[in-house]
Parts: C-alpha cells; sequence; structure tokens
C-alpha cells in the first residue's frame, strides 16, 4: 500500500493550503491515504553542526524518518513575496543531507507532487517554481504536470474550509493520479530486479 506523506507550510489555522490537504485525503483514490504532517511549527533553524545522526533534534529526526517511510511526498506551499516560505525551506534543508553517507538521503528519488493556493491571481505559482528548483539539488521525483495552482483561493473553499469548486476538485485527483504513475515507475526497477 501507498503511503502520502502530506506537508503544508501554512502554519494557520484557516490555512487555504492545509485546508487543499484535507481536500487531498478526500478525493485520493483508495489504498492512498494522505497524512498531514503538523510539527513544522517545532523545526527549528538549520544548523550544520547538528545535523549528524545522534545529534539531530528529535523531530527532525522524526520528520527524515517520516519521509523516508513514505512511498511519496504531497507538498502544499503558499507564497511569500515570490518565493518558498521560509519555514517550509528550512524543513527541507534539513532532510536535504546525509553528511556521513552512511544513512541515506530522504529526498533521493522521492516522488513528490507539489501544489499550492492563495488568494492572489497568481496563486502560488512562483513559490511551486522554486520548489521545483530545490527538488532539483535533491534529485527527487516531482510530477511536473499536472500543475494545482489554485488562485482565487477564497472563491474555492466554503466556510468551513472544504474544497467546493469541482474544477479544483478534478485537477487535485489528477494530481494524485500523476503521483502514483510516478510511483509506480519508481517502482519498476525494483519489481524487474525482484522477479528476476
Ligand atoms: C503573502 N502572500 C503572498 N501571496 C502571493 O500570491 N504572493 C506573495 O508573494 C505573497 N507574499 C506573502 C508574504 C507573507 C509574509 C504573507 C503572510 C503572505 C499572501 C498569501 O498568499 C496568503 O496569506 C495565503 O492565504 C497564505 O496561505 P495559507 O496560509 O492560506 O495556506
Amino acid at each position: 500500500m501507498f503511503k502520502i506523506l502530506g506537508i503544508s507550510r501554512s502554519l494557520r489555522a484557516d490555512s487555504y493550503n492545509t485546508a487543499l490537504l484535507r481536500a487531498a485525503q478526500k478525493v485520493a483514490p483508495t489504498g492512498l491515504p494522505v497524512e498531514i504532517y503538523t510539527r513544522l511549527r517545532d523545526i527549528p533553524p538549520y544548523d550544520l553542526d547538528l545535523d549528524y545522526p545522534g545529534r539531530r533534534p528529535p523531530v527532525v529526526q522524526e520528520l527524515r524518518e517520516r519521509i523516508t517511510a513514505a512511498t511519496g511526498l504531497l507538498i502544499a506551499t503558499p507564497e511569500y513575496n515570490y518565493s518558498i516560505p521560509g519555514v517550509l525551506k528550512n524543513a527541507l534543508d534539513w532532510v536535504s543531507t546525509d553528511w556521513t553517507r552512511a544513512e541515506g538521503l530522504p529526498l533521493l528519488r522521492k516522488p513528490v507532487a507539489i501544489i499550492g493556493a492563495a488568494p492572489t491571481t497568481f496563486g502560488s505559482v512562483r513559490a511551486q517554481l522554486a520548489l521545483r528548483q530545490v527538488f532539483l539539488w535533491t534529485d527527487s521525483d516531482v510530477v511536473v504536470k499536472p500543475e494545482l495552482i489554485v488562485f482565487r483561493a477564497h472563491e474555492r473553499f466554503d466556510e468551513s474550509g472544504d474544497l467546493v469548486d469541482e474544477s479544483t476538485v478534478d485537477r487535485l485527483r489528477n494530481v494524485l493520479d500523476a503521483l502514483v504513475l510516478k510511483i509506480r515507475a519508481d517502482r519498476q526497477p525494483h519489481l524487474a530486479a525482484a522477479s528476476a
């Protein structure tokens, strides 16, 4: 069974991006549970001196382990000042490394889908593009298309934070389907090796 870890950058309770992840939980096909990560606010600033086994803050170690255990990531990000919100970038920095070359890189070849929402007309597109650049360095396997840029987000959710815009729901489904295809494609070499 696949297991998707959903990370919303936003810390605020009424976040459109967290609401988007909740919508993903609802529309995800059977066999694709989406867990939402809730400890982003506890992640301390990146510190290279602490980025070694046994020295990392437990919350960071836990995030590394959860990403390693997940079959894929679904990241919902707003855009802050035309780019990736610092809190999200900081967390990604902590999970991008393996200085001892003994633990493995949590993001290496990890299937990732990026989505985002904002009340503005650009709907987080610049943050999404900047995130794609981060995942080039980490050699993660990012879904390129379809994109999900939820602009004018306030028009697409109801007062309880449910995604009610049908075209956005469809597109979200399509993103999840593309993530599943990516996971399956990534597993092909392993399946081929196992049956050899
Ligand atoms: C923003 N916002 C914003 N929106 C945008 O489209 N482009 C931008 O560059 C920015 N910059 C920005 C900076 C800061 C510090 C804040 C707090 C906000 C607005 C942002 O899209 C809006 O607050 C979203 O609702 C944030 O996402 P959540 O919290 O609803 O998930």
